[in-house]
């Protein structure tokens, strides 16, 4: 059985006194929970807050992004080990970073690369927009984002990758792909996986769904063979209604 994964992506909402809250309030909604991973990805700014506020708590922390150099003169940009005095996890390749920032598979890849090199856990993002879903590209779009992002990750790094399913059309929309959906693109990422290393690695490797998951709709989601935890935006932000998805049976 895999643990399931449920990370909230915060975005670029909330400041200091909104995350001191609202740690306060999850801790407490959640404090029973043990028999999964619960993920807050937060802004850069608010990552000391947080790792500060969830001591002690079963909550872990996670960025939203990182620069692919190890260090140097990137003003304004944040480093592997800049995030990593503070957070466990970093999501990379998330739709909004490829979209408005233009990251590639390659660059993604090279981030990717740098967090496992220095033991940050990965949320690696992929997924296709309507219109591939229309052109019946599905598939191919998403094996080529994985193939290209996943180069050179050894078997021993694979581990700490959690793989994020998260089509384009579902996200902020309040579209969510079906169950049905959801699951067929899953099973074959992990068809994928079993391809690029092995069965083992298959079974084990969590691939999490993103895009419009609230405390309604994330149940049919979550019982699905194939889909081991959820990546909610939007529902994130309020902590009662991020811990009904955490609780979500
Ligand atoms: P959403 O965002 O839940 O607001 O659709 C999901 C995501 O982008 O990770």
């Amino acid at each position: 059985m895999r643990r399931k994964f449920i990370c909230g992506n915060w975005k670029m909402h909330k400041n200091r006194e909104d995350a001191f809250k609202y740690i306060r309030d999850l801790s407490l909604f959640v404090k029973d929970v043990s028999d999964r991973d619960i993920v807050i990805a937060a802004p850069f700014t608010l990552l000391a807050v947080m790792k500060s506020e969830t001591r002690n708590t079963n909550i872990s922390i996670g960025a939203q992004n990182m620069h692919h150099e190890e260090q140097g003169a990137y003003t304004g940009e944040i480093s592997v080990n800049m995030v990593k005095d503070y957070a466990s996890y970093v999501i990379l390749g998330h739709s909004e970073r490829r979209k408005y920032f233009n990251e590639s598979n390659d660059l993604i890849n090279k981030k990717i690369l740098l967090a496992l090199k220095h033991n940050l856990k990965v949320i690696f993002c992929l997924g296709e927009s309507q219109q591939e879903r229309n052109e019946n590209r599905t598939k191919n779009v998403v094996e080529t984002q994985l193939r290209e992002s996943l180069k050179d990750v050894s078997i021993e790094q694979i581990e700490n990758v959690v793989i994020a399913y998260e089509p384009l059309w579902a996200i902020g929309t309040g579209n969510i792909a079906t169950p049905e959906q959801a699951e067929e693109v899953h099973s074959f990422i992990r068809d994928l996986i079993r391809q690029l290393y092995n069965e083992d690695v298959a079974q084990k490797i969590r691939i999490i769904y993103g895009g419009s998951v609230n405390s309604n709709n994330a149940s049919a989601i979550l019982n699905k063979e194939n889909i081991d935890g959820c990546l909610p935006g939007g529902a994130s932000l309020d902590a009662s209604e991020f811990s009904k998805i955490v609780k979500v049976q």
